[in-house]
């Protein structure tokens, strides 16, 4: 699909750009040549079909896989994403997985420094500093989750909103959201949608999974469509309805008119 190539001539508008990515679990090729380019302040849908590979191709941009095959561009110039640690604090790029990784026993600012604590003297943990840091970032949400809160009391959608304020803390640019209101009501997705749309106000680029089609038309800008490990469709979010969606995911393919360009 002309829609999709990178780097070439599209690479230097690109944050990021994937080209050519194979990803193999076994037998099983979940990622299959596929090749995006990912542009600054664009909020990406990605739909398709369970094991379609959406997860997977988001958790090689967060160095969590490797890919067997392809490349990546990070501004035009080639990288590689060797570890989560890396796409973090080198490209700035913040995960939020689908199966959360917190610690529930520990605070909301424990889990927001988690891995990355501030200190004092290069020794002791600068925890009020850190507390109120984590106190400013909820408060920039308006979310009503406190620093001290106890992860464990918090419900499905509010954990989420703890992973973003993790993306917001340490002013990563790019934040990957794996199906953040797949276990939350629609009530409460809100929430989590309203803050898509305010991270994107900031000048963030996002990268959105969700089987909910209904968010994903109501936050996206542009929308890929993932079917059995490989790249089909790309779209603009221009007048998209659910029909048109779900046709794109399960029927023959797009309106040529839809493409995006
Ligand atoms: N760690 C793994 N080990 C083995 N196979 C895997 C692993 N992760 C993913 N797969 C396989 O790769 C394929 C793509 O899976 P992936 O989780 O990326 O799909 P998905 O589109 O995110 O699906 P879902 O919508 O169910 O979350 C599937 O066939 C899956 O079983
Ligand atoms: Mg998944």
């Amino acid at each position: 699909m002309s829609t999709t190539q990178a780097p070439g001539s599209t690479a230097s508008q690109a944050v990021l750009s994937a080209s050519h990515l194979v990803k193999r679990f076994g037998a099983v090729t979940a990622i299959d040549d596929v090749t995006l380019d990912i542009f600054q302040n664009e909020v990406l849908g990605i739909v398709g079909d369970n094991g379609a590979g959406k997860s997977t191709f988001l958790s090689l941009l967060s160095g969590y896989h490797h890919p067997d095959a392809g490349e990546f561009y990070y501004r035009g110039q080639p990288v590689r994403i060797t570890s989560p640690a890396r796409s973090r604090r080198q490209l700035g790029i913040e995960m939020v997985y689908q199966d959360l990784a917190m610690s529930p026993d520990l605070t909301v600012w424990q889990n927001l420094f988690l891995g990355e604590e501030r200190r004092r003297w290069r020794l002791l943990l600068d925890r009020s500093g850190m507390r109120a840091q984590a106190r400013e970032t909820l408060q920039r949400m308006h979310t009503t989750i406190g620093p001290d809160d106890l992860v464990s009391d918090l419900s499905g959608g509010q954990r989420q909103l703890v992973a973003v304020a993790r993306g917001l803390l340490f002013d990563r640019d790019i934040i990957l959201l794996d199906e953040p209101t797949a276990s939350i009501s629609v009530a409460k997705s809100d929430e989590v949608l309203d803050t898509i749309r305010d991270l994107h106000a900031h000048g963030k680029t996002i990268i959105l999974i969700s089987h909910r089609i209904e968010d994903v038309l109501a936050v996206c800008t542009r929308i890929a469509v993932f079917v059995t490990g490989r790249l089909a469709h790309v779209v603009d979010n221009d007048g998209l309805t659910v029909e048109d969606l779900i046709h794109l995911m399960f029927g023959n393919g797009v309106p040529p008119d839809r493409e995006a360009t």
